[in-house]
Order: C-alpha cells, then structure tokens, then sequence
C-alpha cells in the first residue's frame, strides 16, 4: 500500500491526511476479496525501515492502526474475515498489540478471507530470524520446505499476485522468500484511491499471465 503521503501532498494536504484517507481503500479491497472468495490478502502496512520516518508521522501510524483495528472488527467479524499479523510484533507499541490481540481473539473462529497484516515487518529480518531458531534448534542443514515453515508464513500459501501501488517497481523487502514466483503488478494509482475497479483491472492482468514456474 504506498503513495499515501504523494496523495496527501497532492492535495496540499498533511501526509497523515493520506494515511486516514487509505483506511477506506482497506476497507474496500477486505469485501472485494471476501465475495471474490480470495482466500488470502495480505496487507504491508508497516516496515522495518519505516521507524526511520519523523517520529511524528510514526506515532500516527500506530494511532491509527489501534483505532482502525478498534473501528473495522465489526465489519471484518461481518464478513467473517479472520485476522493474522506477520513481522515483529514485540517491537510494536503496547496499544497496537493489545488492539491486534483482542481483534485476532475476536475472528478467531471465522473461516472466510484471511486477512494477515504485516506489521514491523522486513523480509531479510524473517529469513535471518527462521535460520537462527533453525540453528538454535540444532539444525546442521535444512531443505526448503523447513525454511518455508519456520517464516512468519508458515501455513500459509505462498502469493499468487503482489499488487504494488504509486509506480514504485521494486519489492520493498516484502516476502522476499515466498514472493519468488509470484506475478508481480504495479499501478500508478496513489493506495488512496485504489478502488475496486482498480483491484479488478490487476486481477484480469493476472488472469491473462502464463505461469510457467521455470519450465516451458
Ligand atoms: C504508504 O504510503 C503507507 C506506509 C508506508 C505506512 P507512504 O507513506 O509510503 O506514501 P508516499 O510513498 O510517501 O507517497
Ligand atoms: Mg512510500
């Protein structure tokens, strides 16, 4: 999800007026996947790296995420979404975790979207941070698969389709592992006014993609 701050400072408006304004767009891409029947969406909407930003727009970031997870438990409970988070959770302030807790707590038993936020999440830190427990455990050698499951992912697919908006073509330190065959789309749409349609417009491009995983 980026271009938030442009969206802002195209209207000549404060970046957190961005951040408030790409909550609905949340929203939105939460139903859409429901009734699409999408079984997985996972949502970057805080990096590792973002702890670098003004401290100000850091600590409304974190405002934010508690008060939407407060806000949106309703409609995501509605659409019987259950919730998951990746990244370090630990290094989150005590306000976002309790809200984070007490919403997966609440969806717990919904089989609809999963809907997996990463939070304080960095790709290379979760492989780093596998291999170690891996090693902690005794590990002299591992296969794939065993790093696949000792990821913050374990269980789940890996990504068919990652949808990157704002124009940006890089990956951001997203699912660096899992995202290895995965068919990438970027839009220029600012994450604000990413809408349906736009959802739609990148899942028809991806239905006209031949996955070939490397063979002919
Ligand atoms: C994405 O929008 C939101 C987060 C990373 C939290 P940005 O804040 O990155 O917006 P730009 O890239 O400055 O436009
Ligand atoms: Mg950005």
């Amino acid at each position: 999800m980026d271009g938030n701050g442009r969206w802002a400072q195209a209207k000549g408006l404060p970046r957190l007026a961005g951040h408030k304004a790409g909550v609905e767009p949340v929203r939105e891409m939460v139903k859409a996947c429901s009734e699409l029947k999408i079984p997985v969406l996972t949502l970057y909407a805080f990096s590792t790296e973002n702890w670098a930003r003004p401290q100000d727009e850091v600590t409304d970031l974190m405002g934010l995420l508690s008060f939407a997870l407060r806000r949106e438990a309703e409609m995501l409970h509605k659409n019987h979404v259950r919730l998951s988070a990746i990244g370090h959770l630990e290094g989150l302030p005590q306000s976002v975790r309790t809200e984070l807790e007490r919403t997966i707590e609440r969806l717990k038993d919904n089989t609809g979207l999963r809907l997996n936020l990463a939070l304080n999440y960095g790709a290379r830190q979760e492989i780093v941070d596998a291999v170690n427990r891996l090693i902690a455990e005794g590990r002299k050698s591992i296969s794939a698969e065993e790093l696949s499951g000792a990821l913050y992912t374990a269980g789940l697919p890996d990504p068919d389709l990652v949808i990157r908006t704002s124009g940006e073509m890089r990956v951001s330190n997203f699912l660096l592992w899992q995202i290895a065959y995965s068919e990438l789309y970027v839009t220029p749409v600012f994450w604000p006014d990413f809408s349906r349609e736009h959802l739609y417009a990148a899942l028809a491009d991806y239905q006209s993609r031949q996955r070939r995983f490397g063979r002919l």
